[in-house]
């Protein structure tokens, strides 16, 4: 069984309540296996047959293998022309993290963003697309050279770090512009997104601080972002650019995929007018994924459920659970928020444990990339099944991290007093924090 927590006491308040709400949907099944690696993949528990048939939709349009096709005219449909993945679940290994392994195995879901003083590469666009359609180049391949040094607990224990640095090999449209930057980016989990979006504003709002008035040393500022409605919150991505879901899946689907969407109706996606090539097989007349196909996929993965957490209630992660209080780790990875009375009934009046606050904060120069050092904190729900889910574990935005000492040794800025305390840690306080991180 995959009860989960706080999902499976708000299903006992909905039947006590009355409500329509009832565990009705258990009639249909997933089409998920359970097998141990697809413990993210599996629906929220006990929602309605209703819910669960649109998740099995924006499954379907979430795992779809694209192909390109060729039309009369010549141009591509379908894929393309550039792009980077031929699915989203590509990236999202069983909708968890991309993986970079060391053993010589192919990096998956790590993305390169080009980063120019007003806006993206002017011939490579937004981001390097490292495959293409028959008869088109790739623009290049992407290469990260580590440099590794080593720094020491207070007990002499060390930790070894790896800096990234990028690069791009075989470029087929020329050199990069001189005043473009590399800024690379690993997919993220996609755990409990529904219940975050679900998160008031106002209540995010109420957690910044953003001259640190407080005088902790830890500010933290919403990201607002433009939006249909106006200024709103960002949420979503390493740097909380995208809105909604459904934002960040549109998005997702131009630059990645090379297809378009309502409001993402460039032909050919991030193919930029220099690309001539490109643009003569892109076409313009319609458009690939319909404002339908978008809300199913986002629709998908805001029901994902979150997994269950068997060894919650182990010493040791209860003493690590301690370690994280003190160390002053929740003051960012809030580890209670609630979700708005307004949201859909699913995702509504809840109170959960994401361990993030949603904000941006300044994690100090070792972070910092072309678009500077401020960072949303990642959720860290779900962090421990990484392993098991994408083969390797994979930290950070860019994944530079190994495991959680090594990410929370490149904690700077706003949150380097936590991360001293993290170094004065002993052996055993140590042990116990890596056992709560892994049980989340
Ligand atoms: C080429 C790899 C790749 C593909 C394909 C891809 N993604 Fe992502 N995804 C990423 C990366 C990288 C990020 C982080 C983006 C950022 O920081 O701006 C991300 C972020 C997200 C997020 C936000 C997660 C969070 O915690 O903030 C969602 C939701 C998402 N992707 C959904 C999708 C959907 C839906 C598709 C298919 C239409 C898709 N992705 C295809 C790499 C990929
Ligand atoms: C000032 C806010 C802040 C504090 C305090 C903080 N973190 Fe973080 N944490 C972040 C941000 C922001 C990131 C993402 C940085 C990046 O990707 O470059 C992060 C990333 C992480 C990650 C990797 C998450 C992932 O999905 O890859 C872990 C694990 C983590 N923090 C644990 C901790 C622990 C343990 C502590 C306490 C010692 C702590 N953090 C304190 C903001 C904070």
């Amino acid at each position: 069984m995959r009860a989960m927590r706080i999902v499976g006491l708000a299903l006992a308040a909905i039947m006590l309540g009355g409500l329509a709400l009832v565990a009705s949907g258990q009639a249909e099944q997933s089409r998920i296996a359970g097998l141990p690696q697809d413990v993210l993949s599996q629906p929220m528990q006990g929602v309605h047959s209703a819910i669960l048939a649109k998740f099995n939709y924006g499954l379907g349009l979430f795992r779809h293998v694209r192909e390109p096709s060729r039309r009369a005219d010549g141009s591509v449909e379908g894929l393309g022309p550039l792009h980077n993945a031929q699915s989203c679940f590509a990236c999202h290994i069983r909708d968890g993290r991309g993986a970079m392994p060391d053993d010589g195995a192919e990096t998956v879901g790590l993305v390169f963003n080009l980063v120019g003083p007003d806006g993206p590469d002017p011939v490579y666009g937004n981001q390097l697309q490292d495959r293409a359609v028959d008869g088109l180049l790739p623009e290049g391949r992407p290469v990260v050279d580590w440099h590794e040094t080593e720094i020491h607990f207070a007990d002499g224990a060390p930790i070894a770090l790896r800096a990234p640095r990028f690069s791009i090999a075989d470029l087929a449209y020329g050199p990069l512009d001189p005043a473009t930057r590399i800024e690379a980016r690993l997919a993220p989990q996609l755990v409990g997104l529904g219940l975050l979006e679900a998160v008031d504003e106002h209540a995010l709002a109420a957690l910044a601080d953003p001259d640190d008035a407080d005088g902790d040393g830890i500010s933290g500022r919403l990201n607002l972002v433009e939006a249909e409605e106006g200024l709103v919150a960002g949420r979503f991505g390493w740097s909380a650019t995208a809105p909604s879901l459904e934002a960040q899946s549109a998005k997702a689907a131009h630059l990645d995929m090379g297809l378009t969407a309502p409001g993402f109706e460039a032909p050919g996606g991030d193919c930029q007018p220099a690309q001539a090539a490109c643009r003569a097989l892109a076409h313009s007349d319609r458009l690939d994924l319909s404002a339908n196909d978008i809300f199913l996929m986002a629709f998908y993965v805001a029901h994902l459920g979150l997994p269950d957490r068997p060894r919650e209630q182990d010493g040791e992660v209860a003493a690590g659970e301690a370690v994280f209080g003190t160390l002053g780790c929740g003051a960012c990875h809030r580890p209670v928020l609630t979700t708005s009375l307004d949201a859909p009934p699913e995702f509504a009046d809840r109170t959960i444990a994401p361990f993030t606050d949603l904000l941006l904060h300044d994690m100090g120069p070792d972070l910092a990339g072309p678009r500077g050092s401020e960072w949303r904190t990642p959720p860290l729900w779900g962090i421990g099944l990484t392993e098991q889910v994408s083969g390797v574990t994979r930290y950070l935005h860019d994944g530079r991290a190994r495991n959680f000492a090594e990410a929370i040794a490149w904690h700077g800025g706003e949150a380097e007093a936590a991360r001293n305390r993290f170094l004065a840690l002993d052996a055993r306080e140590r042990a116990a924090l890596y056992a709560f991180l892994g049980a989340l």
